[in-house]
Parts: C-alpha cells; structure tokens; sequence
C-alpha cells in the first residue's frame, strides 16, 4: 500500500467494538441470561462449573477455578501462599496496576525486573541477579503481556532451582502459547481475567485461576468462598470472591467462538505488520520472536516517536488507540514508600512513553486497517517533510 497517494475518506474505527461482536451473538446470549434468570441460581453452581471445565483443558491445565475478576485471581493466587510480613514477590513494573496492587494487599513487598523493549515483558537476564540479592522472594509474577507469553523456561528454572511459586498473570492472554504450551499450563498458578475487553470478555467482571496441583486448586476454591470447605466451617481467612452464574453463561457462549475470533486478531495482526514494516514501525512483539508460538493480540501494541502527537491525530481523524502503560508503576504515587526513582526502570520509562495500542479486534476490517496505517504514515510523513 502506498500511504502518500491513496486518497483517504474519513470514518470511525475505535479501539475496540463490542457492540459489534455482541450483534453477531445477541440472540444466544439472551436466552442464556434468560435461562439464568428463570432458575434464580446466581452465584456459582452448574454454570461456573461447567466453564471451569471447559477452560481447564483450553489452558492446558488440570484445574480451573471461577473467581470475581482477575484482580482476584492475582490476590486468590497469593493468599494460597501464606505470605509472611517482609515477603518479597517479583514482578514487572510495566503492568496494569493489579498485579502489583495484589502483591501489596497480600501484606508481601513488590520487587522489580525491568521489561526487555521487544516484547515488554520481563527481562529474564535481569532475573537471577535481583533474585540473589532478594532472598526473601516468594513468587514470581511473569505478565504475558498484551497477548504474548514471557519467555517462561529460564524464568521456571530459576524459580524451581530456589523453591519460589510462579504465578503466570494471564490476564490478557488466553490461549497465547510459549514453545507450544498453553498460558495457565506453565506456572504453579495462573491468573485470568474476563474484563469485557479481553479476548474472551464477560458482561461484567469475572476471572479464573488455572493450576496443575490439586492441593492448590482444593485451595483457592475454599479462599474464594471465605476459606470454606463446608458451609460455615472455616480452614483459612479468604474473600467473597465467586465468578457469578450469569458471567459464566454469558462466557460459555462467547468461549464456543474464542478461537475464531483469536483467527482474526492474527489476521489483523498480519495485515498491519506487512504495512507498517514498510513505514520502519515497530510492533510488539517482532515477528521473529521465537519462543513464541502462538500470539493472541488482546493489544496490538507499536513503538512509535512523537507518541502523543500521533495519538491525537488518530483520534482527530476517527481512530481511538491507549496508551498501556503511560507511567511504569515504580513511579506510581501510592508506591512511593518503595523508594523508586526515575532512572530505576528505564526500558519501562521508555516504552511507557512510546507504546500506542491500535485496534485489533476480531470485527476489524482491512479497510480499517489500511485507513489506520495511512494515518500513520502521513502523520509521520507531514512531520518528515516541514
Ligand atoms: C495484566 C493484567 N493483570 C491483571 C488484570 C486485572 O484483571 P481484572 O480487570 O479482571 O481485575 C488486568 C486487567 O486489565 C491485566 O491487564
């Protein structure tokens, strides 16, 4: 495509469209809420159970447990720890802020690893020296961020070698693969998240945690009810967090069409990566990336210059973009009792300055596609030639 000559007509293309996938299944979701309703069984039951089973397997794994939002299956995942006061768990600090959150509400202390700038996840040849000089790290948080797995086999090796859970934060990558291993299969635990913009979204909140080990699965399903085994009688403190009846049919539903519209994410992935080659773009991660094998694209994320400036010129031509994360949560005011200063993270600070998210969902059309990078390279090329 030719960005300087074709002729550009106006339209709107959002970030993301739900109203627009939502059409194509209106029909099946309203029975299914209306099935819900009708029986007055709202919280847990068949439901749950029968999303649980199906995501298990999706995921690789032998377990799955429903829980409130993913910020929940974070908490859930580090209250199966018993976390001492002191106890230091390792993460990224270019996440949503959830992750970190739920380190902090544990009781535990976050600790840092810088991101690598192709793929935004953590920097695993920075891993092993901040876990030396951090002997009280419990866990580790990978993100797979955006739709992309870290690459978790140096990180597991690490983690297994010192006895530290790893607790896989999956919240944006269902059915993303690492080496032809499911997310939620790899770690000790994992953590997903049924936000309405995730690749497989709820009508509301909603997360699940996946494990291989059923101690920790017998766990988290009691932590999630209060820490009840038997109604009433109490072996941990937990939390009020189940995954209600009407999420776990409206997920049901949408799950029957997650692979197809996964497809066309990375369809759309596709297209933009050949135009924006062309343009010297970057896009995260490289095509090239090889551990992984299966890229799910809940973002699509580039790296550009002038970040800002672009962004407000897609929007002023009908284009809506996110910037994920504008601002490393090492500089976050409610974690300034950590003591961290810019300079700390760099790659972070870095991308939190250059990342663009642009629209990827599944209902995308090419001529959508090709009016976004037409965008783009005439916004760059109007700079490129004052
Ligand atoms: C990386 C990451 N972790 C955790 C969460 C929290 O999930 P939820 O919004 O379901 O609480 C999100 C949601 O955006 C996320 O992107």
């Amino acid at each position: 495509m030719n960005y300087m000559t074709t002729t550009m007509v106006s339209k709107t293309v959002p970030l993301l469209d739900l109203k627009a996938q939502h059409s194509t299944i209106r029909d099946e979701i309203l029975a299914e809420i209306t099935r819900v309703v009708d029986s007055q069984k709202f919280i847990l039951g068949d439901d749950v159970k029968q999303l649980e089973q199906a995501i298990a397997p999706y995921c690789g794994a032998k377990y799955a447990i429903g829980c409130a939002s993913g910020s929940d299956a974070l908490f859930l995942a580090l209250l199966a720890l018993d976390l001492k006061p002191g106890d230091e768990v390792v993460t990224t600090p270019y996440t949503f802020f959830a992750t970190v959150g739920a380190i902090c509400r544990a009781g535990a202390v976050p600790v840092f690893v810088d991101v690598e700038p192709e793929t935004f996840n953590m920097d695993m040849r920075q891993l092993a020296a901040v876990l030396d000089a951090h002997p009280r790290v419990r866990a580790i948080i990978p993100i797979h961020l955006f739709g992309g797995c870290a690459d978790m086999d140096p990180l597991c090796e690490l983690a297994v070698a010192r006895g530290i859970t790893v607790i896989e934060d999956a919240a944006q990558s269902i059915g993303s693969e690492y080496k032809g291993r499911r997310a939620g299969s790899i770690g000790d635990m994992a953590c997903f998240s049924f936000f309405p913009s995730k690749n497989l979204g709820g009508y509301g909140d909603g997360g699940m945690l996946t494990t291989n080990d059923a101690a920790l699965a017998e766990r988290l399903s009691a932590l999630r009810v209060h820490g009840t085994k038997h109604k009433y009688y109490h072996d941990y403190v937990g939390i009020n967090s189940r995954l209600d009846a009407l999420q776990a049919a409206v997920l049901r539903v949408k799950f029957k069409y997650l692979d197809s519209w996964t497809e066309k994410r990375q369809q759309n992935a596709t297209i933009y990566r050949g135009v924006l080659a062309g343009m010297n773009v970057p896009v995260v991660p490289p095509v090239t990336m090889p551990y992984q094998t299966r890229h799910v694209y809940n973002q699509f994320a580039i790296r550009c210059e002038e970040r800002d400036g672009l962004q407000a010129y897609l929007k002023q031509h009908g284009v809506g973009s996110e910037v994920y994360y504008p601002l490393p949560l090492h500089l976050q005011t409610c974690f300034a009792q950590l003591g961290h200063k810019v300079g700390d993270f760099p790659v972070s600070e870095k991308l939190a300055k250059e990342s663009l998210a642009l629209p990827i969902y599944s209902e995308l059309q090419p001529s959508d596609i090709e009016y976004v990078c037409n965008l783009i390279g005439s916004f760059y090329g109007d700079r490129n030639t004052r």
